[in-house]
């Protein structure tokens, strides 16, 4: 028994201590296509706390605002350089009618919120506090239109409403409400998940509607929409090859959601914080399917679009949860931990590695709702292990995406494959998930910019990058950075808000080409080199 526990003391001992080796060859003279900015977008639905409290209070409110906006949530986001933010939902957008947000605040009717958590809306925050939002935080707006139990006539009025400069009952009726030139609206979505809440649909019948609603999608004052269509949920490839071929040639792009479900399934997501390293795996390899999702429903867009004209907007993504203990369960509220944040770095690995197709994407939800980037909790406001993350990849807006080979070790626990595999219905090419993820980017001054994210819980990873195709000397100074904590469950609270941050990261050398860097445990980091 002693010698046992000794030898597992050891073992535990080597497999923390040991670091493994992985080379990823960079073909900096390959890069291509750009990684569209707008992947690393926002959605703020009427949902719980996420935009009443989080972000709206009102002139009135004790907590400090500007023109009703909390200024510590504000500045957190412009801080983020989030280019674009979808609103009003999700499924609450199917349930939204865009004339009880206008005008006086007090003469707003009440609706009940039927989806989420059956709360009163009071309508304070309508399209005139959307969109001088998305200005505060120079961002731009994503409308998701109601279709579900809307009309084509409703949204049409809506556009003109929003975008018309000329003289119309509509755009007059907006310069009443103290707008005088129109806004500019592009990223306009058709219906949120049609096949769901947004009115149970079958493909064939939204292909249908979607081809009925978009013809009144109006251009107006040179604004110029980008029309999105309900897209699938992770394994519908039946609805994305229905819609794309009934309606593809009215879209610029069609939707995919997809949610990382770290625990069960639906009826037990797992539990946000405290959850121990299984199911940390099961959350790792379940954020990881994005990219099976992503190519799958890419070989049918290819069939019916070979050109690449309809794009791929993956507008909603993010680990979700069991609710937060003595929170409404109709809120989705959820702490948020390192591993959370390792999922998101790795989602966005993912997302800018396909490049090609997906061109927009929105984490579900920017503050208090689902993966946020900030939680609040009255007055007091804490910036997520996830916000890091998208703060250390702003680097990679607009960056040309650099085509690397990676060569890295397996993180494997095959009795933990199992049940994300029986889950999905899926069965795996390779056991375990890789340890090492990255993104490599050129921005338009020859910078080039890595973030890289270890997955093991427990060993380091020595990791070279081998940059072929360009003269690099030196690591631009200040640049590395990391973000770890002390577990993989790690959080950030109100009480210790900054337990999970990042810090200067001295591990990383660059010789000969080759930046080498030793990553520790369950860590990301952001560097850059010219
Ligand atoms: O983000 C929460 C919900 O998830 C959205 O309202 C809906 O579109 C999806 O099912």
């Amino acid at each position: 028994m002693k010698f046992l526990t000794l030898f597992s003391f050891f073992a535990v001992f080597f497999v923390q201590v040991q670091a493994q080796q992985n080379t990823v060859i960079v073909n900096a003279d390959q890069a291509e296509i750009q990684i569209n900015e707008h992947v690393y977008g926002q959605f703020s639905e009427h949902l719980g706390r996420g935009i009443y409290e989080g972000i709206w209070v009102g002139e009135n409110s004790d907590i400090p605002n500007k023109e009703g906006y909390r200024t510590d949530v504000l500045n957190a986001l412009q801080e983020l350089q989030i280019p674009n933010i979808r609103w009003p939902g999700g499924c609450f957008a199917d349930n939204y009618h865009w004339r009880d947000g206008i005008g006086p605040r007090n003469e707003r009717p009440k609706r009940l919120n039927t989806h989420w958590g059956g709360v009163v809306d009071d309508n304070s925050f309508g399209t005139h506090e959307f969109l001088r939002f998305t200005e505060l935080i120079d961002a731009e707006p994503y409308i998701s239109a109601n279709v579900g139990s809307g009309s084509p006539a409703e949204m049409r009025d809506w556009i003109e409403y929003m975008t018309f400069g000329g003289d119309s009952d509509l755009a007059n009726l907006r310069r009443e409400n103290g707008k005088d030139e129109p806004w500019k609206i592009k990223f306009f979505g058709i219906g949120n998940e049609s096949w769901g809440c947004g009115g149970n649909m079958q493909a064939d019948f939204y292909a249908d509607l979607y081809r009925q609603f978009q013809t009144y999608a109006n251009n107006y004052s040179g604004n110029e929409l980008y029309k999105i269509a309900s897209g699938m949920y992770d394994t519908r490839y039946d609805w994305t090859e229905t819609v794309i071929r009934e309606a593809g040639e009215f879209m610029d792009a069609i939707s995919l959601h997809y949610y990382t479900l770290p625990g069960e399934g639906w009826d037990d997501k797992g539990p946000s914080q405290n959850f121990g390293e299984e199911m940390y795996y099961w959350g790792l390899k379940a954020g990881l399917l994005l990219d099976e999702f992503i190519i799958r429903h890419k070989t049918i867009m290819d069939k019916y679009d070979p050109e690449k004209n309809i794009d791929l907007a993956v507008d909603e993504w993010g680990v979700w949860t069991n609710p937060r203990e003595g929170s409404n369960p109709g809120f989705l509220e959820q702490q948020n931990s390192l591993r959370d944040a390792l999922i998101a770095s790795t989602s966005l690995d993912i997302l800018n590695s396909h490049a090609d197709r997906v061109t927009l994407a929105n984490i579900a939800q920017t503050v208090n709702v689902l993966q946020a980037m900030v939680l609040t909790d009255g007055e007091k406001m804490l910036l997520t292990p996830t916000y890091h993350v998208f703060h250390m990849y702003r680097v990679h807006q607009n960056s040309m995406l650099v085509p690397v080979h990676a060569d890295v070790n397996r993180y494997v626990k095959e009795e933990w494959d199992e049940p994300v595999e029986s889950r999905f219905d899926l069965s795996f090419e390779e056991p375990g998930i890789p340890t090492v993820s990255s993104t490599v980017s050129k921005d338009e001054n020859g910078v080039m910019h890595f973030t890289v994210t270890n997955l093991h819980p427990n060993a380091t990873q020595e990791v070279v990058f081998d940059i072929r195709g360009a003269q690099v000397d030196e690591i631009v100074s200040g640049s590395a950075r990391i973000l770890t904590g002390d577990s993989v469950d790690a959080i950030n609270t109100f009480d210790d808000p900054n337990s999970v941050q990042p810090k200067k990261f001295e591990n990383v050398e660059l010789e000969d080409g080759k930046l080498t860097m030793s990553l520790p445990k369950h860590s990301v980091i952001v560097v850059s080199v010219r």
